[in-house]
């Protein structure tokens, strides 16, 4: 084995590949675009689902790459020396080009001549087969041939199907393990069980089927190969800590960690790792290009809940000092020359943890107080779906912070009778919100309603700002955020945002009626409406929306009555969409 810096692994693991054939691409989004399934992007095979169904990619056939991913389905484990929420996972593909006797001799050579392990200290795993598909006999023949042993090749059929959960294209696998020479925990001793003999580096799918809506099995018209090596645990084992937490990935923030608690990381190895995996994390997701802020929706959820959990462990540190921003910085300086975007998005990054642990600051203690009443009157070891739900809804403690907290009380919480008060809330407040808003938009939230309004104002004020060359290309509106995608050249300067997000206050501010009549488009156009022309509409019958002299456009509404309804109008991020086309993310507050 030999001892190996993370830049070192990284070009290692990229230098082999592309002498190999493969095409070097930049690691994806963690927040997918145009894919409603998922949350966020959790392999590097994801963003490439479509050249593994068939389509070309600009790279060729062979491709490899370092992707950022967040797998949250495992919060609970992170703890342990190995379980992470972010990881980098190094890949590579064959789209319809090899297959599996070139990508396992492949396999075998960067496992022992690139990162140094002996052939002895190699198991692997191939798929044992079922009703629908045969026992993989080719890919254990491969392995034999780089000369493992029968003792060395084990079979199973559950571990060795790989997919994305969702269907997909999908099919059987090979996993590669690290025997640590430990004996064997019993007679069914395998790379399967967790009893810390062997370690997972590595995982070989040949991607041959696609898996249909019903749930059947249909073969791929091009075979694939897709790999995926986990970069933290790859560099913690080769370093021989074992431990990701002690890799110079986490070093600074660790150090850091130690001097604003003055604890030391050997004695409080849990709050630790949380603090130091859930930031990281949190990181990754505000400093992506299309970075989120923190929010009570799907992935702004995910992050308020990370950093709340985050924030819980730092109090039990008896940290009560706002650290998280200074413990980003260390994630931002060790990661920026590989993810540039971090370095841009510092500002939102730092401003939106300093938000968060305020604003949750204001209600955790009198939650964690809560908390303790409801741990000492607790009946029958669990914690009811009402309790449950009154902490996350008067204190904003996320179920996940809840049941950490009562597990270490050895209580456990009605996950169900959570998410049935939960549900409850949601469909009372839809039916409000309904009530309020017959027709229109998808989205029929009052606060949505606000924000079509502010994109409006802010559309006009661009045009007034740049001239009528700047136009709408896009929008995306939440009921938490704006999204606005616009023609204009060049990036705009911290003082003309600032100016633009002046003018629109000044507008909500003079309080204007929104007026709203129907037209033909025809006579919009004439009027000088503006808007997205798009064959959406019916041009006999279209809405005008008319905010006084500043704006006039044809939408679909639902708008606010009055530009004083809107609230306090910030903008989060001014960032490039495309070629030409920039982008706003703003929120009303
Ligand atoms: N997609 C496979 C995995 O995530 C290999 O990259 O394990």
């Amino acid at each position: 084995m030999n001892r190996i810096t993370y830049d070192e692994l990284r070009n290692l693991w990229l230098e082999f590949f592309k002498s190999k054939g493969h095409t070097q691409i930049p690691s994806a989004s963690v927040l997918p675009e145009n894919d409603a399934t998922v949350l966020f992007t959790t392999a590097g095979m994801q963003p490439l689902v479509p050249y593994l169904l068939g389509e070309k990619h600009p790279g060729g056939k062979r491709i490899t790459n370092i992707q950022k991913c967040i797998r949250t389905n495992d919060i609970a484990e992170v703890g342990d020396h190995c379980h992470c929420t972010f990881f980098e996972m190094m890949g590579n593909w064959s789209l319809g080009d090899y297959f599996k006797k070139e990508m396992i001799a492949w396999s075998f050579e960067f496992l022992t001549q690139k990162l140094g392990f002996k052939k002895e200290q190699l198991a692997v795993t191939c798929f044992a087969g079922n009703a629908n598909t045969p026992k993989d006999e080719e890919a254990a023949a491969a392995w034999r041939e780089q000369g493992l042993t029968d003792a060395q090749i084990f079979f199973t059929e559950k571990d060795n199907w790989w997919g994305l959960a969702d269907g997909g294209p999908c099919g059987p696998d090979s996993e590669m393990f690290i025997d640590s020479g430990k004996p064997a925990c019993g007679p069914n001793c395998s790379p399967s069980c967790n009893c810390g003999k062997y370690t997972e580096v590595w995982n070989d799918v040949f991607m041959q089927y696609l898996k249909t809506k019903d749930g059947s099995l249909k073969p791929l018209a091009q075979k694939n190969v897709d790999t995926g090596m986990g970069l933290e645990r790859t560099l913690a084992f080769l370093n021989g800590e074992g431990d990701v937490f002690m890799t110079e990935l986490f070093d600074d923030c660790r150090k850091k960690l130690e001097e604003v608690s003055g604890k030391a990381y050997a004695d409080n190895l849990v709050p630790f790792r949380k603090i130091l995996d859930h930031l990281r994390t949190a990181v990754f997701i505000l400093g992506d290009d299309r970075g989120i802020p923190p929010s009570n929706t799907d992935q702004g959820y995910v992050l308020r809940r990370l950093l709340r959990i985050a924030i819980r462990n730092l109090k039990k540190l008896e940290v009560n000092a706002f650290v998280l921003p200074q413990l980003a910085e260390c994630v931002i300086n060790k990661y920026k020359p590989y993810y540039p975007e971090l370095e841009r998005n510092r500002a939102f990054i730092v401003a939106e943890l300093e938000k968060e642990e305020q604003l949750f600051n204001r209600t955790l203690n009198a939650g964690l107080k809560e908390m303790d009443k409801v741990l000492a009157r607790v009946q029958g070891g669990v914690i009811d779906g009402q309790t449950a739900f009154h902490l996350y809804d008067t204190f904003g403690f996320p179920l996940e912070f809840t049941q950490e907290a009562a597990a270490e009380h050895n209580v456990k919480v009605d996950v169900d009778g959570f998410n049935a008060c939960y549900e409850a809330h949601q469909a009372l407040s839809r039916k409000g919100a309904e009530q309020k808003f017959k027709g229109g938009l998808a989205d029929h939230s009052e606060k949505s309603a606000h924000y079509h309004t502010a994109t409006h104002i802010m559309h006009a004020m661009l045009r007034q700002m740049f001239g009528d060359t700047v136009a709408q290309r896009g929008s995306n509106i939440t009921p938490e955020r704006m999204r606005f995608d616009f023609s204009f050249d060049r990036k705009m300067t911290p003082e003309e945002v600032k100016e633009l997000e002046n003018k629109v206050n000044d507008v909500i501010a003079q309080k204007i009626p929104v007026v709203c009549e129907e037209k033909t488009l025809a006579e919009a156009q004439a009027e000088g409406a503006i808007g997205l022309f798009t064959n959406k509409y019916d041009a006999e019958k279209v809405k005008v929306y008319t905010i006084g002299t500043v704006s006039k456009e044809v939408c679909g509404g639902p708008h606010a009555a009055n530009t004083g309804d809107l609230g306090h109008f910030r903008i989060l991020k001014e960032e490039s969409s495309s070629a030409g086309v920039r982008r706003i993310k703003a929120v009303l507050e």
